[in-house]
């Protein structure tokens, strides 16, 4: 699998060009002298973590949106309830994949103990995801150094709900540096990995909603029904493979077939309905905006330098009360 995923699109020199005016703090190759086998341990265990639960993939693709999306990409969503954070991020949102990051940590930490962030961790697993699952790969930065704290008070206003349209999702992404092309290049997320039916039930319940393809719909009711069943998980790509990150996303918003209005609203307004068109059209341009955009995302509001801490075990601060 690794092999194979190697051969893959490198995507270096376009990223690099993104990179210097998203995220002037970090750095390539960041490990190189404290700990040059860092992204090679971090890239086997993420490839072996994916070929052993092929749905893992996208669960860290998704970690890495919701780190970023609140408190910048500090690892704040890995932390643990304790005293020091009793309320944290993770308890309001269920997210998967904890289990595999502190997998990916303890690979790195009998490499090097001590070295690397479990911030930066986020950001290569979710790279390599997209090698494993997608046949893509691209340089990330790294240097993010792991916050302290971790509030679930910040979820609202940061992270978008899928009840939104193009407008306030604009909004959103704008206010985290990022622009449409790149809210609907990451939307591009949405070709793998699972969702559950109280996401999508809006949309059933009492009618139909009208954007969706009709027998889609038909066909969702049946597996989501009116009332109970909200906890049913679903493929958000119900037409081709569920666990490979591609272009089909695009394909299927256009033929009405996605899960929450937040993708089919990519088709109401002009401008964002051309990307959708275009990332649809040209499966190699979106993978070069959609690695654009996750650096792009990888350097949100960063802690660097003597900011914020190492973790050595990522469900916790290092002195957590
Ligand atoms: C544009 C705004 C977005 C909204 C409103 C949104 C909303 C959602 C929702 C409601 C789910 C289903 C969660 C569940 O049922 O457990 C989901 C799943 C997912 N989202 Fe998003 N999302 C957005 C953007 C993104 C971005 C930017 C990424 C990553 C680049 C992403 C990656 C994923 C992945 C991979 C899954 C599947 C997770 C899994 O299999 O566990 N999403 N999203
Ligand atoms: C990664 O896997 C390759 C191939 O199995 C192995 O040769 C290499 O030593 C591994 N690297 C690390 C840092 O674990």
């Amino acid at each position: 699998m690794a092999t194979s995923a190697c051969q893959g699109l490198l995507l270096m020199a376009l990223v690099a060009a993104v990179l210097s005016t998203a995220s002037g703090t970090l750095q390539y190759d960041f490990y190189s002298y404290s700990c040059p086998k860092a992204e090679e341990a971090i890239r086997n265990a993420t490839v072996k973590i994916i070929s052993e639960d092929r749905t893992m993939g996208a669960a860290l693709v998704r970690l890495f949106f919701h780190d970023c999306f609140v408190k910048g990409c500090d690892a704040s969503i890995l932390l643990d309830q304790s005293n020091s954070n009793p309320q944290p991020e993770k308890l309001a949102i269920p997210l998967r994949g904890y289990d595999a990051v502190n997998t990916i940590k303890a690979a790195v930490e009998a490499v090097c103990p001590n070295v690397v962030s479990c911030a930066d961790i986020l950001a290569y697993a979710a790279r390599d995801s997209a090698m494993v699952t997608g046949g893509f790969t691209f340089a990330m930065p790294g240097g993010r150094r792991d916050g302290l704290g971790s509030d679930l008070s910040d979820i609202p206003a940061n992270i978008p709900s899928p009840s939104m349209n193009v407008q306030d999702l604009a909004t959103r992404f704008g206010a985290k540096g990022l622009s449409t092309l790149d809210l609907v290049a990451l939307s591009g997320a949405h070709s793998f990995g699972q969702t559950h039916c109280s996401f999508v039930t809006p949309r059933l319940y009492p009618t139909l909603d009208k954007a969706m393809d009709r027998a889609f719909g038909d066909a969702l009711q049946k597996v989501c029904p009116r009332r109970g069943g909200g906890g049913t998980v679903l493929d958000n790509n119900r037409v081709t493979d569920p666990n490979a990150l591609s272009n089909q996303y695009y394909k299927n918003v256009i033929a009405r077939q996605v899960m929450f209005t937040s993708d089919q609203t990519l088709m109401s307004d002009a401008g964002t309905a051309k990307m959708v068109q275009d990332n649809a059209d040209d499966p190699v341009g979106w993978m070069a905006r959609f690695a654009g955009a996750m650096v792009k995302m990888g350097g949100i509001e960063v802690l660097t330098g003597d900011q914020g801490e190492i973790r050595s075990f990522c469900g916790a601060r290092n002195n957590a009360s």
